[in-house]
């Protein structure tokens, strides 16, 4: 059975007569148990090596500096609390920058939703016999081109206790908000049938016919329709809220571990890792309840759900990242709207073995011993432009009513449990 808290939250949305989130598929949504680990690896963009930037990790504590499906699967133990999914999901971490040009990081906990047709062997699960990859978002992009799907799969939500959450393409800019900052990205779900993978990590798949939440996989070069996947980042932005007159930019003091702080460089990555066969069932039988509500599923026999079972892993880059930092990890500069090259002044160690905890509270895992010194890709974009930011307008829309609802009512879920 689900545990108290998710009878609460779903409660909590019935009560208040909220129907099906505003969208027309079948879906469930998760709340992760705990981040897995927070570090400079991104196993996709750059495996075995340092990554430029700080990630957050979510799921299987098969994550490291090389994953695959088959990795994944064996692992010990998953953040996700549907024990089947061993998939990996990972996204930049956020900062506040302080006056004096140094930094904290802010925490946050996810909500990951899966979305599938309601029709019967219209969605197809991820193929586990190869290691599919997919990312969402572009670390690169200082700017908004509105036409452009990628772009419009990542959004910003301003959280407010009551009243209007508005939706932004940025981190919001001069407003501020009181119940925290949701970053939200939908990952492409139509596929070409063929590659697991491509060289941007992006090219075998594509967004839905009409947008990237709307729409069906009519392109006849991506025919195969995957499960969608929508991440939320319910990020406790409202921690430095009473210190962003200490901030060296107040307007908007949030800057992403890219070096971003306009949010258009927001992105994320996936790597199946389900079990064989579970994500097939929960395709055909998880459409039991219209709140996203997964209890129905296990009550199925489809999955197992344990909220209370955190999993995390040991470092394998040696190096501090979360709390006050001097310098974002890796040395990178704050960089909009422009992007510049720049070469990263620190190269940690990489530790070895990587040790796994399973726990209900996070606990201090032992280090491994120096493994290897560490390879670290130097970022080469090229400079467009004055690199400064200051903090430009922008522009918001007004979410209807169902999703501020929903908005609220996570994050309440988060302040009770
Ligand atoms: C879906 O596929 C299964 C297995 O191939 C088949 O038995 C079933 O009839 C199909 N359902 C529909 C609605 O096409
Ligand atoms: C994976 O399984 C699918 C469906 O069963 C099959 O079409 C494909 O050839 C397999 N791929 C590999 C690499 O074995
Ligand atoms: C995953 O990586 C391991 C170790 O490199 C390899 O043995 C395995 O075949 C890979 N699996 C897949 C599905 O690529
Ligand atoms: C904006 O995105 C659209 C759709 O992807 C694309 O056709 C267009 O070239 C892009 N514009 C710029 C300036 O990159
Ligand atoms: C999906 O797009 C169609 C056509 O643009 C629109 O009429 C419909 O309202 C959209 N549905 C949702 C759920 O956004
Ligand atoms: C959930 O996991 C915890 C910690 O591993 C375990 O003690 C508990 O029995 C599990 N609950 C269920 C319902 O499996
Ligand atoms: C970070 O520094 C602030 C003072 O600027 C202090 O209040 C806070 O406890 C520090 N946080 C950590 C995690 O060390
Ligand atoms: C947003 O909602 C407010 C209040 O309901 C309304 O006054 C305003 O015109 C709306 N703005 C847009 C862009 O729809």
């Amino acid at each position: 059975m689900a545990s108290s808290e998710t009878i609460l939250l779903f409660v909590l949305l019935q009560i208040l007569g909220l129907t099906q989130l505003c969208v027309v598929s079948a879906y469930w949504l998760m709340a992760p148990n705990n981040i897995l680990t927070t570090q400079r690896l991104d196993p996709i963009v750059t495996p075995g090596e340092v990554s430029t930037h700080v990630h957050s990790v979510l799921g299987g504590s098969g994550f490291g500096l090389n994953v695959n499906t088959s990795i994944l699967q064996e692992s010990e133990c998953t953040s996700i609390p549907i024990q089947e999914d061993k998939s990996n999901y990972w996204f930049p971490q956020l900062y506040f920058q302080k006056n004096d040009g140094s930094f904290a990081s802010v925490s946050g906990n996810a909500v990951i939703y899966y979305l599938f047709s309601d029709s019967a062997n219209v969605t197809t699960p991820f193929p586990n016999n190869v290691s599919m990859f997919i990312t969402s978002g572009d670390t690169t992009l200082r700017t908004l081109n509105a036409s452009s799907f990628a772009q419009q799969a990542v959004t910003f939500l301003c959280l407010q206790f009551s009243g209007t959450s508005n939706r932004y393409n940025e981190l919001p800019v001069g407003v501020s908000c009181p119940a925290g900052i949701r970053s939200q990205i939908n990952f492409p779900s139509c596929w070409d049938g063929k590659n697991i993978d491509s060289e941007d990590h992006k090219s075998h798949v594509a967004f839905l016919s009409t947008g990237p939440d709307n729409g069906t996989c009519d392109d006849p070069r991506y025919p195969v329709t995957l499960p969608r996947i929508f991440m939320e980042v319910y990020w406790i932005s409202q921690d430095f809220e009473d210190q962003r007159d200490q901030a060296l930019t107040p307007s908007q003091p949030f800057v992403f571990a890219n070096g971003d702080p306009t949010g258009y460089g927001y992105h994320a990555d996936f790597v199946n890792g389900w079990e064989d066969g579970v994500l097939q069932k929960a395709i055909s039988g998880c459409n039991c309840n219209p709140y996203g509500d997964p209890s129905c599923c296990v009550d199925a026999g489809i999955f197992a759900f344990n909220q209370t079972r955190q999993c995390f892993i040991s470092n394998t880059v040696d190096e501090p990242v979360l709390g006050n930092l001097s310098t974002l990890p890796g040395a990178n500069p704050v960089q909009a709207p422009c992007f510049e090259s720049y070469i990263a002044t620190s190269t940690p160690v990489i530790l070895a073995p990587v040790y796994t905890y399973v726990a209900s509270a996070s606990i201090q895992l032992p280090s491994g011993t120096l493994a290897t010194s560490a390879t670290v890709t130097l970022a080469t974009q090229t400079a467009v432009g004055t690199c400064i930011w200051k903090g430009a307008g922008s522009r918001s829309r007004n979410v209807s009513t169902c999703l501020q609802i929903a908005a609220a009512l996570v994050h309440l879920f988060w302040y009770f449990v």
